[in-house]
């Protein structure tokens, strides 16, 4: 399977989704993240630490990469803001196209604009994926309800707001795996895990 994960905004949580899809669709088959973000952020999220459960690969390699090691599934981690025609070059080349979100009312005024691009470009291969969503979930919920109800088509699991991705991405591993500098498990770091399983489930 090929999954693309972009946004026109940035920060919204491509890198830690594509990291945390890629571990998931590991337990599958044979995984590669593509990095096609400029900044790297997947990259240097593997450079720190010792051991990804799949390969990082920058997209000047992807290529080479792809023909040489045939992996089953690739995730490809974008730059945020693709203009509308690199938008629709990226929907035509993979199998689903993942737009995270914030639910707050200017990046999901930011996701209707990505939305209008696809459909005009009559691209239906897309979902989207609510993060950083306060652990209450109502705010969450009510987002879900709401692009629902306009038809768009939204995972039913949803990433909640958790710091421990933060030491994750410091330590360069997945965040169930984030130690505090005492070499503790960090608080929540299971549950975080466990909403990118459930995604994960839904692929
Ligand atoms: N579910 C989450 N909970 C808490 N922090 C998050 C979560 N997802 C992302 N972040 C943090 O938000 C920031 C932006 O995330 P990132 O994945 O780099 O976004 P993007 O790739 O879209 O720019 C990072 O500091 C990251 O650690
Ligand atoms: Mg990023």
């Amino acid at each position: 399977m090929r999954v693309t994960i972009t946004s026109l905004k940035g920060g919204v949580g491509k890198t830690v989704s594509s990291i945390h899809i890629a571990a998931c669709l590991a337990m599958r088959g044979k995984t590669a993240l593509i990095d096609g973000d400029m900044n790297q952020s997947s990259l240097d999220w593997a450079r720190a630490g010792d051991g990804l459960p799949f390969e990082v690969v920058a997209i000047a390699d992807a290529r080479k990469y792809l023909t040489s090691h045939k992996p089953d599934h690739i995730v490809v981690d974008t730059a945020a803001a693709p203009s509308d025609d690199s938008l629709k070059i990226l929907a035509r080349d993979t199998d689903l196209l993942i737009l995270p979100t914030k639910p707050d009312a200017i990046s999901l005024r930011a996701l209707i604009k990505t939305i209008k691009i696809l459909k005009d470009a009559k691209a239906n291969n897309f979902k989207v994926l609510l993060t950083m969503v306060s652990p209450s979930r109502k705010v969450g919920e009510m987002a879900t309800e709401s692009l629902s109800n306009q038809g768009i088509p939204i995972f039913k699991n949803q990433i909640r707001l958790y710091s421990a991705y933060e030491i994750a991405a410091t330590n360069g591993c997945l965040v169930h795996q984030a130690r505090d500098s005492n070499g503790r498990k960090v608080s929540n770091s299971g549950i975080a895990w466990s909403d990118y399983l459930a995604v994960g489930n839904e692929l």
